[in-house]
């Protein structure tokens, strides 16, 4: 039996949020219920953020509230602030999200704060939801390249990192959040990240707009990073990084994975009906 490899499947969240049309709600249920049954860990499902900034992320707690949950199964939320985490833990999200930037630029255009400024604010939340028991991920958007400020050093990164696991983030994943890393860009920055962070804490979360997400995957893989987000469909991208493309697809990183003979526990049938189903609603086809 080869060694396993955790997809988190990020599509109704990090794939959705991006998508033009208002997709109505029962459509994110009816997807997120599909993945339910493909054998993922966790699922990230919405997001409580400011409607104003993002529209389409609105209805997070009828997502969470009209889901069949299944036993086995975490479902995961990203929260920016108390107001965020609050929505989060009435909804009974299973595990919450924090999310910063390795670069000012993003940081400013998304959360409309400086990198520092907003790991104080996740700083409150983190301890409050650890307090609760809640696990906290924490993403770190631009860890190559950021759309307003370009190369981003992997030091910054390693910095952001810091903080996150200091503040009580029990996970950190690495956004290359519009897809322009190359692997040698990948490699320096995990070199930089392992220098203040474990191993076994660490996620991949790469963007394909340069088609070089998989070649992303085995840099980290041959780092030892065991954990990697991707979303069925290739759906996403994100409002605040122009230039942003689809997440890496699911369906792709689970051939590559097992190829290489790592067990996903996927049932790749179901994850392929599910990219179907998430490419129809990019499509308004119900
Ligand atoms: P702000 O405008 O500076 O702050 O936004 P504010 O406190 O003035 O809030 C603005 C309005 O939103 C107010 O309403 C608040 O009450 C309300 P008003 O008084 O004007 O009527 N508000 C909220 N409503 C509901 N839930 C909340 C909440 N907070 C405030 N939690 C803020 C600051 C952080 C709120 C805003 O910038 C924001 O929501 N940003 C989130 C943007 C986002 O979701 N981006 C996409 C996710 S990140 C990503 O995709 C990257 C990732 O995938 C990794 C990768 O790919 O690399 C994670
Ligand atoms: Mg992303």
């Amino acid at each position: 039996m080869g060694e396993t490899v955790e997809i988190v499947e990020v599509g109704p969240r990090d794939g959705l949020q991006n998508e033009a049309r208002l997709i109505p709600t029962d459509e994110k249920i009816a997807l997120v219920d599909l993945l339910s049954c493909a054998g993922f860990r966790r699922i990230e499902v919405a997001s409580f953020v400011s409607p104003k900034w993002v529209p389409q992320m609105a209805d997070g707690a009828e997502v969470l509230a009209g889901i069949r949950r299944t036993d086995g199964v975490r479902y995961m939320a990203l929260t920016p602030n108390m107001r965020g985490l609050e929505g989060a833990r009435a909804a009974k999200a299973d595990e919450i999200a924090v999310f910063a930037s390795a670069s000012e630029g993003f940081s400013k255009a998304n959360l409309n704060a400086s990198v520092i400024e907003s790991l104080g604010r996740f700083d409150g939340v983190v301890r409050a939801a650890t307090a609760d028991g809640l696990t906290v991920r924490g993403y770190i958007s631009c860890v190559t390249d950021c759309p307003f400020d370009g190369p981003v050093p992997p030091s910054q990164v390693a910095v952001v990192a810091s903080a996150l696991e200091a503040m009580g983030c029990n996970e950190i994943s690495l956004g290359d959040t519009i897809g322009r890393g190359t692997p040698e860009a990948v490699d320096a920055m995990l070199e930089a990240v392992l220098n203040v962070a474990e191993m076994d804490m660490l996620a991949g979360h790469f963007h394909d707009t340069s088609g070089r997400a998989l070649d992303n995957v085995d840099v980290a893989l041959a780092r030892g990073v065991r954990i990697f987000d991707s979303a069925v469909g290739g759906l996403g991208g994100c409002p605040y990084a122009p230039g942003a493309a689809g997440n890496l697809a699911t369906e792709a990183l689970d051939a590559h994975l097992t190829t290489l003979g790592y067990v996903t526990g996927l049932n790749r049938a179901v994850v392929a009906k599910a990219g179907r189903m998430a490419r129809e609603m990019r499509h308004g086809g119900g």
